[in-house]
């Protein structure tokens, strides 16, 4: 992908996310910030047994899945919060106060792949609709090989990532270049995710198709995505 292309999505992705941030309240009903993701929530009771619990929430956005997390290990767990947007971590301390869990919330503003993932540090890593709008598909790899190493043993990993995304013109039906850094095949994507955690124990693997509507300046955007969802555990000999 060119530089051009490159500052052409983020300028549109900054636009669109500062406008629903800055205009929805978290948890309010009306948009995909009414509620957490199920599968983050359903990955929690398996961490209740821990003493303390670090968390890594990579493109936090304003908090829809880490406030949650905080607030049920409100006395036992950190969660680091990247985001590359100012504005999702100025609101993201903002619901952390509302929800009182500021004390857990750690904002970090910067990109994915420029947030270094030290080694053996966190016992949960979260990226949700966050890890293909790293920079390259080189990134992205990269990425996911610091993922696995930045777990515990017994850390859990959960990815939702977007795959085969088509996004098409709705008031003329033109194809558009998808608002996406990282585009891969579904079947490539599950292949590196199969690589990268292939020593992992596999608690959750699905593939599903989504269409909805984007409003973006001009025109209305139909998006066509297959939705992959990883959730694997790292084993203690790993
Ligand atoms: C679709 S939102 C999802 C937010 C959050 N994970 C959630 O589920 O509510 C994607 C988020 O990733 C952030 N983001 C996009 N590209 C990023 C990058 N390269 N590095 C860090 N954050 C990024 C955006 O600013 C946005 O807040």
């Amino acid at each position: 992908m060119t530089k051009e292309r490159l500052s052409e999505i983020r300028a549109a992705e900054k636009q669109s996310h500062e406008e629903i941030y800055s205009s929805t309240e978290l948890f309010k009903e009306g948009s995909w910030l009414q509620k957490p993701v199920k599968t983050v929530l359903d990955i929690l009771p398996l961490l209740t047994e821990k003493e303390y619990i670090n968390i890594l929430d990579l493109g936090c956005g304003i908090g829809r899945n880490c406030i949650p997390i905080a607030e049920t290990f409100i006395n036992n767990c950190n969660i680091d919060c990247v985001d590359i947007l100012d504005l999702a971590i100025e609101k993201l301390y903002q619901n952390a106060e509302l929800h009182k869990v500021k004390d857990n919330i750690n904002g970090i503003v910067s990109t994915i792949e420029d947030f270094d993932i030290k080694p053996c540090s966190y016992d949960l890593i979260i990226a949700v609709s966050a890890l293909e709008h790293v920079c390259s598909e080189s990134a992205f790899t990269e990425k996911l090989n610091e993922i696995k190493n930045g777990l515990k043993p017994e850390g859990i990993v959960c990815l939702i990532i977007n795959s085969n995304v088509t996004e098409t013109n709705k008031n003329n039906g033109e194809l558009l270049q998808p608002h996406f850094e990282v585009n891969l095949t579904s079947d490539k994507l599950t292949n590196i995710l199969n690589d990268t955690f292939n020593n992992f124990i596999k608690l959750k693997e699905t593939k599903i198709k989504q269409q909805y509507d984007i409003p973006r300046l001009d025109k209305t955007v139909s998006l066509s995505t297959d939705v992959i969802t990883l959730v694997a555990k790292k084993q203690n000999n790993n």
